[in-house]
């Protein structure tokens, strides 16, 4: 299966995580190499040509050399890693470990003894004794990806940790002093979990001392086409094909896309591309944009020269795509559902009729949606929109 990650876990990576951390390895990414891998990265692959991405380039060289900790925020694959290496390779350890540990991934149960470590004895299976994370990272820098998803008791372990600049292994009751460190990353915004109650108000600022706020990618135009470049000579090396070059309705569409999935679906996108391309031009028929053309149309229907309804509706997506709305999915298809079915007077028939979609379906989305009650659970009592429509 084709690879469509820059950064394939190396040999290296294993041989590092072995010795220390035996069994099953959890869904972690180490990078030993962190220094020689950057160091080729800058050679190469950073793309910070959009003004926005500059000035944010510039203050990341200034923060880098501190000890700070650093909270990067940023939608899905906007380079929040990336980032974290970079300033790890720009900072005085550089020569140390530079370790990922995504919080999301690690089971509840084993995240304490993964970052901290533990002793033998310490539980049921522990049979040695073993450092954790932040002993890994000693010396060297820690990133803490998706730090929004660490449970709340570990939070108030992770700031003694910060506070205190040692960590106890779980079992034991002797610190051990160490000197990492930290970068955390989420996609979150971290506000919204302090207010919310998910996320320590403590630890949050203890992590903010330096913020990087990354730009979704349709924020900073700038960087599309670099980065397209820079992605096709990549590929095209990878995959043997010579020179490559791009359409002008190519390159059209690359700009005009919105890009959910930002750089790494721009990758995704061109690494394709490459592949199918066959003569030694990417064309726009060679692009696989994965939303739905409408985004890439102007907002005019050149027909009419009117703003369509579409368009209309298109705009205001963008818009709650741009609040970061939360739960869109759920929350645009209740409006939709719940504002065809006021249409239809509460008509599941010509509700179904109206949306395209088959009654049953509709009724199932009518009932999450609690404008319905399911049959079973109302035996008695009236159904407030469930009018007797069956024709
Ligand atoms: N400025 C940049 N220049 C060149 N390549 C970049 C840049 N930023 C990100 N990339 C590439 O984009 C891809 C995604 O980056 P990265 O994994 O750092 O994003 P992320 O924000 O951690 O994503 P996710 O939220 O999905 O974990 C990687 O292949 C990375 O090399
Ligand atoms: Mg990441």
């Amino acid at each position: 299966m084709e690879n469509f990650s820059a950064f394939t876990p190396d040999p290296l990576v294993t041989e590092l995580r072995n010795p220390d951390h035996p069994g099953p390895a959890p869904a972690v990414l180490t990078f030993p190499q962190a220094r020689a891998l950057s160091l080729s990265i800058r050679a190469t692959a950073l793309v910070f040509e959009d003004p926005a991405s500059r000035l944010l380039f510039e203050r990341l060289e200034r923060i880098a050399p501190s000890d700070a900790s650093v909270l990067i925020v940023g939608e899905t694959g906007t380079g929040k890693e990336l980032i974290a290496r970079e300033i790890h390779a720009l900072s005085r350890r550089r020569r140390g470990s530079f370790i990922a540990v995504n919080c999301a991934a690690l089971p509840e149960t084993l995240i304490e003894s993964e970052l901290f470590g533990h002793e033998k004895g310490a539980f049921t299976g522990a049979l040695h004794s073993r450092a954790g994370w932040f002993e890994s990272a000693n010396g060297g820098t820690l990133f803490l990806d998706e730090i929004g998803d660490l449970p709340l008791n570990l939070q108030v372990k992770l700031l003694r940790v910060l506070q205190e600049r040692e960590i106890v292994r779980v079992g034991s009751r002797q610190p051990t002093p160490i000197d990492v460190r930290l970068v955390a990353a989420t996609h979150v915004n971290l506000d919204k979990a302090v207010g919310a109650g998910t996320f320590r108000e403590d630890l949050f600022y203890r992590l903010n001392v330096a913020a990087l706020d990354l730009l979704p990618l349709r924020k900073r135009p700038g960087d599309i086409l670099p980065l397209v470049r820079h992605f096709m000579a990549v590929y095209s090396e990878r995959l043997a094909r010579g020179a490559v070059a791009l359409s002008d309705e190519a390159a059209r569409q690359l700009v005009q896309y919105p890009w959910p999935g930002n750089i790494r679906e721009l990758e995704n996108v061109i690494h394709h591309a490459i592949l199918i391309s066959t003569d030694g031009w990417l064309r726009a028929s060679d692009l696989h944009l994965s939303t739905p053309d409408f985004y890439r149309k102007t907002g005019q229907d050149t027909e009419t020269g009117c703003i369509t309804a579409l368009d209309e509706l298109r705009t205001v997506l963008i818009r709650l795509f741009e609040h970061g709305t939360e739960n869109l999915m759920e929350t645009t298809e209740e409006i939709l559902i719940r504002a065809a079915y006021d249409y239809c007077e509460q008509n599941q028939v010509h509700t179904a009729r109206l949306l395209g979609t088959s009654r049953n379906i509709l009724r199932a989305r009518l009932m999450r949606y609690g404008f319905i009650k399911n049959r079973s659970q109302t035996d008695t009592g009236s159904e407030p929109y469930d009018c007797p429509d069956h024709h």
